[in-house]
């Protein structure tokens, strides 16, 4: 019998992509993932409510599968990820031709839960948050061969509540994994063949709390990074307020952790990031900023920015550019704010009409991309050690890497470079990218 069918369309963040990677690893035993659903057997969506953009691409996304079932009645779909989380039952009952509704942490349950549906259940909704889940650790082979890149989860869930975001109640508490699950799975996929670890977590500056074991960041970097045969090691996200020296001095000390941290701001004004609960000041934040750099001169920094948070003045929304120019990110993804179900922002009442929200976030992403310009300039007629990811996106006979800063470098060079480390001479610049030649 030849294997079954599996089609997953990904949203969201990298831990949406780290998940559904482990969903195609749990069901691999009986379903090979394939590219498009429309000859799939089973079709899962994992979704982000992150802002409400991501959630609306999920009701376009189901109506199309809705017809293939209706051509198909065979075909089981799930719908994975925040969404369902933050919608549960009611999902169900919206869309009554859906199989399964689960929640990261339901995801673990899938094989049991599709073997229920071929066995005649009728549809399932698995969102229930545990307190004291635990991510588990799944031996096996990767579902994809040989990627240069993969992601560890290192914790779960997250704890600040800042007044915004929607994670911690469909990612549920903050939760760190053991180190040595983390150690295992990591080395498992150097084994083979991964070159670039992404170390996962909403904010993985406090690991070790919960579940840690007592090792905390700095250390769990330090055990990673000696897996033998790791090119790189990377982690996201930063929270600034726990952002610690220890951490700090590893980009110092540790050989192959890359040199950029993904550090979000969010906001340059004191006024706007007190009502986010972000618990730091724009001081504090630029005092980081200057440490990092007197301990790692050559690292790259970037930025997440939320333009129009309810209660931004003018005032507030120059503070913002002002730090923006100050720092001179690398690069900074920057969102008009969404109001988030269960969240206390959505309740302020002082709301940015849309147009205004629309105009700054242009403003920030013009400034953006002169100061990228800009430092991607300065980086012309150096040369730089590239790790090669694969072919370039643009042009499928090129090759794309990325610096230890995680510049995205585009070159011409054959297939057999990828998964090497080269060096690369960089020869024009871009604002998101880098151009160069092998050495
Ligand atoms: N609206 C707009 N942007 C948001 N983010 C998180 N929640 C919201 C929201 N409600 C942004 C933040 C965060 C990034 C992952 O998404 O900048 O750092
Ligand atoms: Fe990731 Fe947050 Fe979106 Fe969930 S809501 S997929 S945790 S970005």
């Amino acid at each position: 019998m030849s294997a079954k069918k599996l089609y997953i369309a990904t949203f969201g963040c990298q831990m949406n992509e780290y998940d559904s990677l482990k969903m195609a690893q749990l069901l691999q035993n009986e379903y090979v993932t394939v590219k498009g659903p429309e000859e799939a057997d089973l079709v899962l969506v994992n979704t982000c409510s992150i802002r409400e953009k991501a959630e609306h691409k999920l009701y376009s996304l189901v109506g199309r599968f809705r017809d293939l079932k209706s051509a198909r009645p065979g075909l089981i779909i799930g719908v994975g990820g925040c969404v369902a989380q933050q919608e549960g039952e009611r999902l169900l009952k919206g869309l009554p031709f859906l199989d399964i509704v689960f929640g990261p942490q339901g995801l673990y349950g899938l094989p049991d839960m599709i073997k229920a549906i071929e066995g005649g259940e009728g549809p399932i909704c698995a969102t229930g948050l545990g307190r004291d889940f635990a991510i588990p650790f799944i031996k096996g082979p990767l579902p994809e061969k040989r990627p240069v890149r993969a992601f560890v989860t290192i914790m779960q869930g997250c704890d600040n509540f800042c007044t915004y975001c929607v994670v911690p109640y469909v990612r549920g508490r903050e939760t760190s994994r053991p180190p040595g699950d983390i150690l295992a799975e990591a080395a498992s996929l150097v084994d083979q063949g991964v070159k670039e670890i992404t170390l996962l977590g909403q904010n993985v500056n406090s690991y070790g709390g919960k579940g840690g074991e007592g090792i905390g960041f700095a250390g769990l970097i330090k055990m990673v990074s000696q897996v033998p045969g790791l090119a790189r090691l990377r982690f996201t996200t930063s929270h600034p307020k726990d952002l610690g020296i220890d951490v700090m001095e590893c980009f110092r000390d540790v050989p192959n952790l890359g040199r950029h941290l993904h550090l979000p701001v969010q906001s340059g004004s004191d006024k706007v990031l007190g009502r986010m609960h972000r618990h730091y000041t724009r001081g504090e934040y630029l005092e980081k900023v200057r440490r990092l750099r007197d301990i790692c001169p050559d690292i790259t920094l970037t930025t997440d920015i939320i333009t129009g948070f309810p209660g931004e003045t003018d005032e507030d929304f120059s503070e913002t550019l002002k730090l923006l120019k100050e720092v001179e990110f690398e690069q900074i993804f920057a969102f008009k704010y969404s109001p988030r179900p269960f969240t206390k922002a959505a309740g302020f009442k002082d709301r940015i009409p849309e147009d205004v929200k629309a105009r700054r976030l242009n403003t920030i992403l013009e400034l953006q991309n002169n100061i990228s310009l800009k430092r991607h300039e300065a980086l012309c007629g150096a040369n730089m050690d590239v790790l090669i990811e694969g072919p370039s996106k643009a042009d499928p006979l090129e090759l794309l890497g990325r610096t230890s800063g995680n510049h995205a470098v585009n070159l011409p060079g054959p297939k057999g470079l990828i998964g090497r480390m080269v060096t690369v001479r960089i020869e024009k610049a871009f604002c998101h990218s880098l151009r160069g030649s092998l050495v």
